[in-house]
């Protein structure tokens, strides 16, 4: 699926370390660790109606990643969220947009990867844009990847790093084949998430989906889990093979991006889709966009 490009955004002004440039200007150094080595954390945020989604939750994951990769002189909370209405605000968007925020180790002295060469502290990017779900009303095919995601043992999936060449590879293979994204295994062979979203099942009225230990804990990921206890939906943290998701009633990904997408397709198994429990879910979750969030002051 090739998205197109928005005219809307043709003209947006970007963030770059206190500055808001126009995005044809909007360039950072080639002494910067993101170009270095990927060397950044990130996060992808949505707005609803005025209110930024789980904003807590996402500077939270941002400067507890930050932290596992030892970055210094970080911008304070207070600060990143004042950049990011900033940004919002020059571009008067309060709806349907999605910000890409971007942490970075910083300028380095010299090319190299040793962080000692970092010494001016990080770079803050937020990259606000005009983009609504990108899954909205459609069915995905995927296929399952050769790339395994990253355990623990090699890099920790839990860090929101930027350095994406592993589901990078993976979604490649998608490409390939011509679906849309692409299930991701752990070491052990069972389901870890796709390359871009975490992945459920539910079967006989209950919700599934992997524990969190080959996969980012998404916070869309956390909201079902959430949504699903508040509700009392029966819903299980545990090891899932690709065989059960074939087999399951009803298939979905999760992500800021693309929300609570229905799968239909699985290496060319059809998914059932009975059961009617995953429009619940995407009615619960779609209920709560449109009154949960921090309010954008302005
Ligand atoms: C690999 C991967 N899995 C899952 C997600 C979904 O996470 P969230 O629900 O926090 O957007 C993302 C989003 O960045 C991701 O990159």
């Amino acid at each position: 699926m090739i998205q197109k490009f928005n005219d809307r955004n043709k003209d947006i002004k970007v963030w770059i370390d206190g500055v808001l440039l126009h995005r044809d200007y909007a360039k950072i150094s080639v002494f910067d660790s993101v170009v270095q080595g990927g060397d950044a954390v990130w996060e992808g945020l949505r707005v609803y109606n005025g209110r930024i989604f789980y904003f807590d939750k996402h500077i939270d994951r941002l400067m507890e990643s930050a932290k596992s990769m030892n970055f210094v002189n970080v911008p304070t909370v207070k600060e990143v969220k004042e950049a990011v209405f900033s940004t919002l605000k020059a571009n008067v968007m309060k709806s349907e947009v999605h910000i890409r925020l971007t942490l970075t180790r910083g300028k380095k002295i010299t090319s190299g990867m040793n962080p000692e060469l970092n010494q001016s502290g990080c770079t803050l990017i937020v990259l606000a844009e005009w983009k609504s779900s990108i899954f909205y009303g459609k069915e995905l095919s995927l296929v399952t990847s050769n790339i395994r995601r990253n355990s623990p043992l090699c890099l920790d999936s839990k860090i929101h790093h930027a350095n994406l060449i592993n589901n990078i590879l993976a979604k490649i293979e998608a490409n390939h084949a011509g679906v849309d994204d692409a299930v991701m295994l752990d070491l052990n062979g069972f389901v870890a998430e796709t390359n871009s979203t975490n992945i459920f099942m539910i079967k006989g009225g209950v919700v599934i989906t992997p524990l969190p230990n080959a996969c980012l804990p998404g916070i869309t990921r956390g909201l079902v889990i959430e949504i699903c206890k508040r509700n009392n939906i029966y819903i299980l943290e545990r090891d899932i093979s690709v065989t059960e998701l074939y087999n399951a009633d009803e298939v979905f990904t999760t992500g800021t991006m693309g929300e609570l997408a229905r799968v239909n397709e699985i290496d060319r198994r059809k998914i059932k889709n009975k059961g009617g429990l995953l429009a619940r879910l995407q009615n619960l979750f779609k209920q709560l966009t449109e009154t949960d969030g921090e309010c954008i002051p302005f």
